[in-house]
């Protein structure tokens, strides 16, 4: 059991600043529930998160959203964070960003960027993202990012319209000229997991693009760094979640919920604090919420209370084992042990025929099956 005692201090935050996006990515992990702009924190407010982070040890903020480009304050959030010592990554699909943004972006202190990319192949990524052009934005964005001399890095979600061509979008980075593509095969959480019919791949397809990545490694090791996300679906090892649930980051969404993942809104009975009502220090040490899952000193039930692997771990994602099981105490079903593991194996069996439901794109109000 993790022994009580006041908790880590935090090192990253994700400052998910709108929900509103111009794309309309099906694998997106944001609620389905998308926060409304009339509530989104102001300038001054994020100042003050990021003053706070600061002070409670954050040291790297990933700007992010939806699309934070769509902040026309976007500039002074990033001089707060300068101002309070906290390293940012700009999260962003490239839409929208032009040279005259970036050049100020970059004067406000922004250290980095990091661009999604739906698929190697335009008309195929433009679909995927739901926006005609989405692709042709991102090569004009990420040419300016060279050109401007920040660190840049491709975020690839991975499934299955798009893991046959592994090989190709890191090849793309590569004449993009990226410091790092991370492949992170999707987590099916928010509109993720309402469409994971459409998205989970097959395990023959997971095979070869491990193999592609694992060829591509070699060939670019030194030059590019390759981060491979696992399928934990697929795996039968459950994730540490987050790095575990209140142990090193927290996620501020943009009306100014703090959770401990992006996803834990989701949660029955979570009643996150808000930074309008909390200080943050509060928050991160003595909130209910924070310290509900926290460690391994909460009722776990199923294998996990006698797992020597607890203390790795915590148990896997709580959010998954909610999604999946209904219950957020019980082992993540990702887990081999877990008695809830046979829902995934049947949806990963390869007998089974994946179907292939049309995407439901995430957009606000969107009709929800
Ligand atoms: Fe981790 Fe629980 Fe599985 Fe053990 S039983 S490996 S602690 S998820
Ligand atoms: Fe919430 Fe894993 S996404 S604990």
């Amino acid at each position: 059991m993790t022994p009580a005692g006041p908790p880590a201090r935090p090192w990253a935050l994700l400052a998910e600043l709108t929900h509103a996006c111009p794309l309309h990515c099906p694998y997106c992990s944001n609620p389905l529930e998308l926060a409304r702009r009339s509530g989104e924190l102001r300038t001054e407010e994020w100042t003050d998160v990021l003053r706070q982070a600061a002070a409670l040890g954050v040291v790297h903020t990933h700007l992010s959203g939806g699309e934070p480009l769509l902040r026309p304050d976007l500039e002074r959030i990033v001089a707060a964070a300068e101002a309070a010592g906290v390293y940012t990554q700009l999260v962003t699909s490239g839409t929208g960003l032009d040279e005259t943004r970036l050049t100020a972006l970059r004067a406000a202190g922004l250290r980095s960027v990091q661009l999604s990319v739906q698929h190697s192949d335009a008309g195929a990524g433009d679909r995927i993202a739901g926006r005609p052009g989405a692709f042709a934005a991102k090569e004009r964005a990420a040419a300016l990012v060279r050109a401007a001399g920040l660190p840049l890095g491709l975020n690839v979600v991975l499934h299955r319209d798009n893991l046959d061509s592994v090989g190709e979008l890191i090849d793309l980075g590569e004449a993009w000229g990226v410091d790092r593509v991370e492949l992170a095969n999707t987590q099916f959480y928010g509109w993720g997991l309402l469409n994971r019919a459409a998205l989970l791949p097959t395990r023959d397809q997971l095979a070869r693009a491990r193999e592609t990545v694992e060829r591509r490694r070699e060939r670019l090791a030194g030059r590019i760094d390759l981060v491979w996300v696992v399928p934990d679906y697929f795996d039968g090892v459950a994730k540490p979640c987050m790095g575990g649930w209140g142990a090193v980051s927290l996620t501020v969404t943009p009306d100014g919920a703090v959770l401990p993942c992006p996803a834990a809104a989701s949660l029955p009975d979570l009643d996150p604090p808000n930074v309008r009502d909390h200080a943050l220090a509060w928050i991160w040490d003595d909130s209910p919420a924070f310290n509900r899952y926290r460690g391994t000193d909460w009722p776990m039930t199923g294998p996990c209370g006698t797992c020597p692997r607890r203390e790795e771990d915590f148990g896997g994602c709580r959010c998954q084992a909610y999604a999946l099981t209904g219950d957020p105490t019980r082992t993540d079903p990702a887990c081999a042990l877990s008695p809830d593991h046979p829902l995934l194996r049947t949806l990963t069996d390869p007998e089974s025929a994946p179907s292939s439901p049309p995407y439901v794109y995430r957009r606000p109000g969107a009709s929800v099956p």
